[in-house]
């Protein structure tokens, strides 16, 4: 018998997908069965007091990754932000390592829509780690998740007062309400059924920027106009609003992506294991861009 056995460990419970990861598992499964593994458990002090386990986990770090998945039947890893392919791989090449040394039954791997060979330059860090999961004989999932929809309004920025959305050439993306992706996570981590190596969860329509403005300018009553720039000037214009270079460049491979297609595939896999329609742009959005104008200065928002 394992000590301080729990259902379910995920890791960036403190980051944006795994705080709505964490919500949804705690409405389905008693807070004494769950654990998170964070690099500032002051952070999440909230979880504490639910009776959640907390306990410092740093893909830099492996002996405090032992510390934190242990006794865990299930370890969500959600990847990592890093610069750098070859480092990001490193960090959750050891929250593997560590996930099998502490006996885990089934490692869940946050990965991408994008395909081996996108234009897509963080993609190939995530390869990597999905081709190391596949190869240390452990049972995995690898999580195919959509853009959320929750950072359109980052994308959507000036143009939400100025009208002039200026972004490099897109493709239709079938983009995802974070929720909803992070309720079927949690159904995923919980459930009883055979798991596939390899699920892609995206939301139920692919539309391109063009879409969204239009969606943005129905929700604002005022027009937003969609022009295209090149990725050189898209970079540039980051870069002076305090975006790293490196960073910046990243984005304009998103924008590339996009435009070959590689976000353009619906799947059902979510609406399935939700049991219901998913959220759409048009539901999600409008919400999203309320909070956001009403963040604005007044001056700027009149
Ligand atoms: N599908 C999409 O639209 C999309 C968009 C952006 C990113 N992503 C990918 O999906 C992941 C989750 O997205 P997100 O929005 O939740 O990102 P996020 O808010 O940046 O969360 C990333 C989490 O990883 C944790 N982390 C970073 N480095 C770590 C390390 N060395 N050891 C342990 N934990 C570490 C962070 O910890 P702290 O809380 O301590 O910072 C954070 O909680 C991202 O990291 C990225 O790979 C997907």
């Amino acid at each position: 018998m394992q000590q301080d056995y729990r259902e379910v460990v995920i890791t960036g419970a403190t980051g944006g997908l795994g705080s709505d990861v964490i919500a949804q598992l705690q409405r389905f499964e008693p807070a004494s069965e769950l654990g998170v593994s964070v690099r500032a458990p002051e952070k999440a002090e909230a979880l504490s007091v639910a009776g959640v386990r907390v306990r410092c986990g740093d893909f830099n770090e492996p002996a405090s990754l032992d510390h934190a998945f242990q006794g865990a039947r299930r370890v969500l890893l959600i990847s990592t932000r890093t610069p750098g392919n070859a480092a990001r791989f490193r960090e959750q090449r050891n929250a593997i390592d560590a996930a099998i040394r502490c006996g885990v039954e089934h490692i869940f791997y946050t990965s991408i829509v994008q395909r081996p060979g996108s234009v897509f330059d963080v993609a190939a860090g995530h390869h990597a780690t999905e081709a190391y999961l596949a190869s240390c004989g452990a049972a995995y999932t690898v999580l195919r998740n959509g853009q959320y929809i929750e950072n359109l309004p980052t994308f959507l920025g000036q143009s939400l007062f100025a009208g002039d959305l200026a972004l490099p050439l897109d493709g239709p993306t079938a983009s995802v309400s974070r929720v909803d992706l992070a309720e079927g996570i949690a159904r995923l981590l919980l459930g009883d059924a055979p798991l596939p190596e390899s699920v892609l969860l995206t939301g139920p329509e692919a539309i391109d920027f063009a879409g969204v403005a239009d969606i943005a300018s129905r929700a604002l009553r005022r027009t937003i106009t969609r022009r295209t720039i090149s990725s050189g000037e898209f970079s540039a214009a980051l870069t002076e609003r305090g975006f790293p270079p490196s960073l910046a460049q990243s984005l304009a491979t998103g924008f590339a992506s996009r435009a070959a297609g590689e976000l353009a595939e619906t799947d059902p896999a979510l609406q399935l294991l939700l049991g219901r329609p998913l959220r759409r742009v048009a539901d999600v959005l409008p919400e999203l861009l309320a909070h956001a104008t009403s963040l604005a200065p007044a001056r700027v928002a009149s």
